[in-house]
């Protein structure tokens, strides 16, 4: 298996370092992967089974390293189900995180607002999903542990530790469903009716198949977006991945600070 000789690789170079809590940052997030401390990055080219660096804004390397004290595994760039038409594009990266030791894995996306309130530039806390593309990451699997229990998979104590940290800092933290979209294209704007009235609050094409590969390898989840545009039909603006990638930038020191943080408090 792939994931073998990943994690082979990656163990064999890293000296016994053993992550705690992996994270894999989203579009336009990548400046993270800047603070963290004694790095030790792996392209994903050099790492079997890892994707390819696909769309703009995704480095594609994983990088070992602290940040306040934790050990982390920081998943720069993520590839996507609408890249290759394989919803299970992540195992391999999650199930190597598990693998490494991680216990929690940390989600970021973009994302688009369907909660009026909650504007560009704004960080939700996701509470749960809703999966609209009818696909799975573990289509194919055998077995009675692909059944996997999704109640509670965005871990409550998890939302409390973020939720407390956002009201020290003073950061308003929305809460909300994310739906999953295949993309490539935006919504249309009946699809963001159709998702508010089932119980969206954000819109997204990424996250949901890596919360259920986590879910699946035993990790904790906790998930965030960054709110980069109100979904498709709410507002004047044209959608474009060039408009996600600057708005991106607005949130970023938000979510900076949520993540440090959390981090702060996570080391045992
Ligand atoms: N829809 C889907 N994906 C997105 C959006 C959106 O409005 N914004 C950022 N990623």
């Amino acid at each position: 298996m792939s994931v073998n000789k990943s994690v082979k690789l990656i163990r064999s170079k890293s000296k016994g370092r053993r992550p705690k809590v992996g994270i894999i940052l989203g579009s336009g997030l990548g400046f993270f992967a800047d603070i963290v401390e004694n790095k030790l990055s792996f392209s994903y080219d050099d790492l079997p089974g890892f994707p390819k660096a696909g769309v703009a804004g995704h480095a594609g390397q994983l990088t070992l390293g602290q940040i306040s004290g934790t050990e982390i595994a920081v998943l720069q760039g993520r590839a996507h189900y609408y890249e290759s038409g394989q919803a299970n594009v992540m195992k391999t990266p999650v199930h190597t995180l598990a693998e490494l030791g991680c216990e929690i894995l940390i989600l970021t996306n973009a994302a688009g607002s369907l909660i009026p309130d909650a504007k560009p530039g704004s960080v939700m806390l996701l509470t749960d999903h809703i999966n609209f593309t009818g696909v799975s990451p573990l289509f194919g699997e055998q077995g009675n542990a692909r059944f996997v229990d999704m109640v509670d998979a965005y871990d409550p104590e998890l939302r409390k530790s973020f939720q407390e940290i956002a009201n020290q800092q003073g950061i308003t933290l929305y809460k909300g469903v994310y739906t999953w979209f295949c993309g490539p294209s935006f919504e249309t704007p009946a699809e963001i009716k159709a998702a508010k009235l089932l119980g969206g609050d954000a819109v997204g094409m990424s996250t949901v198949p890596e919360v259920v590969l986590a879910r699946f390898f035993g990790l904790k989840v906790v998930a965030l977006s960054i709110i980069t545009n109100m979904a498709a039909g709410m507002s004047a603006t044209a959608l474009s991945h060039e408009q996600t990638m600057e708005n991106a930038d607005r949130a970023a020191k938000d979510l900076e600070t949520l993540l440090s943080e959390f981090f702060q408090n996570s080391h045992a």
